[in-house]
C-alpha cells in the first residue's frame, strides 16, 4: 500500500486526478472501475477538466462497482444516473463502453456472471476507484463479506442505510439490496486506488491500513493487494499509528 495524505480532499482529489489522466495519456483504452458516493466526485471533476482541455476519454472503457437493486437506471438515486451526471456526461466516452450493474436485472445471478465475463473479456479493470464506508465496507460489500467474494446481490447493513438515507426522501425508500463486484473482484484489478476524506472514515481507515486483515473490515484485504495507493485527507488520516512515517515515506518520493 501507497498511503498519501494531503492538507484537503481537494489537494488529494487533484492528486489522484492527475494520476488517472496520467494513466490515460499512456493508454487510451483504458480500462476504468468506478465508484460512486460523495468521495469521488472531486476526481471525477478533475478527469472532466482535463477531458475539457483535451484529454480523449473516447476509447476508455468502465465497470461500476455497484448498483442498487429493485431502482430503474434512470431512478434519482440510481447509480447510472448518479454516473452520467456526475462523470460519463462530462467526458467524450462512449456510453455504450461505460457498465453499470443492472438493478433491474430478471436473473441477477446470470446478470452477474455476465458482468464478470465481460470485465474478463475486457482485459481486467486497470484502476478501479474506491471509496471506504464508516464500517470499512468496498463497493457494496459489507463487513461479513467473503473476502474472495465475486459480483451478486448483497444486503445493505443498516447501517448503510442510514448513512446512504440522505440521498433520499426517507430511510424506508432506500432498497434493501444492491449488486455489487466481490471483494475478490476488486483484488482482480490492477491497481487500487482508494480515497477516504472526513474525520467519520478515520476508524475505517485505521482498519484498513494498520488493522488485521478481516472479513469485518472488508477494505483491509487492501494489505495484500500489489499496487494499491490510498489518497487521504488529514481528518481520515487522523487515526494512524504512523502517520507521521507515512508522510516522510511520502516525502521521499515513496
Ligand atoms: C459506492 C461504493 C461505496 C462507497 C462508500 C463511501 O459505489 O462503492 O463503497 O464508496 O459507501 O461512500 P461516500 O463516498 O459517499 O462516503
Amino acid at each position: 500500500m501507497q498511503i498519501f495524505i494531503f492538507d484537503t480532499p481537494e489537494a488529494a482529489s487533484r492528486a489522484a486526478g492527475e494520476y488517472v489522466n496520467a494513466e490515460i495519456r499512456k493508454n487510451p483504452k483504458l480500462v476504468l472501475g468506478l465508484a460512486t458516493g460523495s468521495t469521488p466526485l472531486g476526481l471525477y471533476k478533475e478527469m472532466a477538466e482535463a477531458c475539457k482541455a483535451g484529454l480523449d476519454y473516447s476509447q476508455v472503457r468502465s465497470f461500476n462497482l455497484d448498483e442498487y437493486y429493485g431502482l430503474q437506471p434512470d431512478h434519482p438515486q440510481s447509480y447510472r444516473r448518479f454516473m452520467n451526471e456526475n462523470l460519463f456526461d462530462h467526458l467524450n466516452i462512449d456510453k455504450a463502453n461505460t457498465r453499470v450493474p443492472d438493478g433491474t436485472a430478471a436473473d441477477p445471478a446470470a446478470f452477474c456472471a455476465e458482468y464478470e465475463a465481460a470485465m474478463k473479456a475486457a482485459g481486467g479493470v486497470d484502476i478501479q476507484v474506491l471509496g471506504i464506508g464508516s464500517d470499512g465496507h468496498i463497493g457494496f460489500n459489507e463487513p461479513g463479506s467473503s473476502l474472495v467474494s465475486r459480483t451478486r446481490v448483497v444486503a445493505l447493513t443498516p447501517q448503510t442505510i442510514s448513512d446512504n438515507a440522505r440521498f433520499f426522501e426517507k430511510a424506508d425508500d432506500v432498497p434493501r439490496k444492491a449488486i455489487s463486484m466481490g471483494v475478490g473482484t476488486i483484488m482482480e484489478a490492477k491497481t487500487c486506488l482508494m480515497l477516504c476524506f472526513g474525520a467519520n472514515k478515520a476508524t475505517a481507515v485505521q482498519g484498513m491500513i494498520e488493522g488485521g486483515i478481516t472479513q469485518f473490515n472488508p477494505a483491509s484485504i487492501l494489505q495484500m493487494h500489489p499496487d494499491t495507493r490510498v489518497y487521504l485527507d488529514e481528518a481520515a488520516a487522523s487515526k494512524l499509528t504512523l502517520k507521521d512515517y507515512y508522510k516522510w515515506a511520502g516525502s521521499c518520493g515513496l
